[in-house]
């Protein structure tokens, strides 16, 4: 089955190019046109009432949509951010601040993260552990070794790594071992909406972020991080954490009870009613994740027959970082033996109709239901390269 006529906008946009940059940004569902202009005839209609509408029927339903999505119980456990970064911020400052705290996590994490974590490194404001991330082989014993050297603070670590593809598939996993730890947050970033999950066992342990931007095919805007009832006052938060502020540890300033307690302020919410509509028009059209996931992986068969038969040089079998013995993630990424070598086919791809992306010398192919397995017979092409 072709899911392209969901597609129709982006793809005329595109012309003859093949996108397959899906993991960093997805194109959007024709549905997005509407439900941008039916924010704006919102706004319009109800100019400073709108507010009304979004708080009290538009973010609960799209919490529904991703507890349901995730199994988790409390959708007003869910809580909403332009992006992660500003998620991260306010767990971060939940952190202690009479002592160092320590963070456990890995070299893999992406920069909205490790960026910010070396930098307050970089101040001596935190102390951090880091352990290589898949596809190392010591990943869960450098793991479990780090865990009972110290107690930490927090656990940050991606569900599914960016730039290997390679995925931790077993998150119950990391909660048996750091359950005497403190925050255990989980990047999902690269896993939301690829794949059935399950949360339900792990809900009240983990804080589980991610984001409409890729795979959730939302657009830029709108991340969201689902809260175990941590009754943590958060030091950074903006004033929509106090509406329905009913509880306090100290001081003057409420929260609210449910994860509304991590919220920041003003935000432009035309991504709300983007990414409602497309979680509208799969539940309309029957498109599930078992549906998603096995389109993706029927693609990337069809893609690893092509890559096996061309044996390139280096864009081969060997060179594919994710083995079969993981569930691999809605990317395939292949290691190249240097930065340089990846930007040349990167643009090479390019010549031929492939639209891709690297990372240092790792060189990503993304799927999406947009794409048919036809289209990746111009990969053929790539033994010119
Ligand atoms: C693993 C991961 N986390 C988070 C993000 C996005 O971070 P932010 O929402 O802070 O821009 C990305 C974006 O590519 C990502 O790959």
């Amino acid at each position: 089955m072709s899911f392209k006529k969901y597609y129709q906008h982006f793809l005329k946009a595109h012309g003859d190019v093949l996108h397959m940059a899906c993991h960093s940004h997805h194109f959007w569902p024709d549905v997005t046109r509407q439900a941008t202009l039916d924010y704006w005839d919102d706004s319009a209609k109800h100019s400073d009432q709108k507010w009304g509408i979004i708080f009290g029927e538009k973010i609960p339903k799209l919490q529904s949509h991703i507890a349901k999505t995730l199994k988790i119980d409390k959708a007003e456990n869910i809580v909403f951010a332009p992006n992660t970064h500003d998620l991260l911020i306010r767990l971060l400052s939940t952190l202690p601040t009479k002592r160092k705290p320590r963070i456990l996590t890995t070299d893999g994490e992406f920069h909205s993260f490790s960026r910010q974590i070396n930098k307050l490194v970089e101040e001596d404001l935190i102390e951090i552990t880091k352990v290589s991330s898949f596809p190392s082989n010591s990943f869960w014993s450098s793991f479990e070794d780090a865990l009972n050297e110290k107690n930490f603070d927090m656990i940050f670590i991606s569900q599914i790594f960016y730039n290997s593809g390679t995925s931790i598939d077993d998150l119950e996993r990391i909660v048996k071992l750091a359950d005497k730890h403190g925050k255990i947050i989980i990047d999902g970033y690269h896993s939301y909406f690829t794949r059935p999950l399950d949360l339900s066992k792990i809900q009240n342990k983990i804080y589980f972020m991610s984001g409409h931007y890729k795979y959730a095919q939302g657009g830029e805007g709108l991340c969201f991080m689902t809260c175990p009832d941590d009754g943590a006052n958060p030091v950074i938060t903006g004033w929509f954490a106090e509406f329905e502020a009913l509880s306090s540890k100290t001081g003057e300033v409420t929260y609210p009870t449910h994860a509304g307690r991590y919220l920041g302020s003003t935000m432009d919410f035309t991504p709300l009613y983007r990414s409602l509509s497309v979680y509208d028009l799969f539940e309309k059209e029957g498109i599930t994740l078992d549906v998603i996931r096995s389109h993706i992986l029927k693609l990337q068969k069809k893609f690893l027959e092509i890559i096996k038969e061309v044996n390139h040089t280096e864009i081969n079998e060997k060179s594919l970082i994710q083995d079969e013995s993981q569930e691999r993630g809605q990317f395939l990424a292949f290691k190249l033996e240097s930065t340089q070598a990846c930007q040349d086919l990167e643009q090479g791809l390019r010549s031929i109709g492939i639209l891709t992306d690297s990372r240092a010398n790792i060189l990503r192919f993304g799927f999406s239901l947009y794409q048919d397995e036809l289209d990746f017979e111009r990969l053929r092409r790539i033994k010119d390269l």
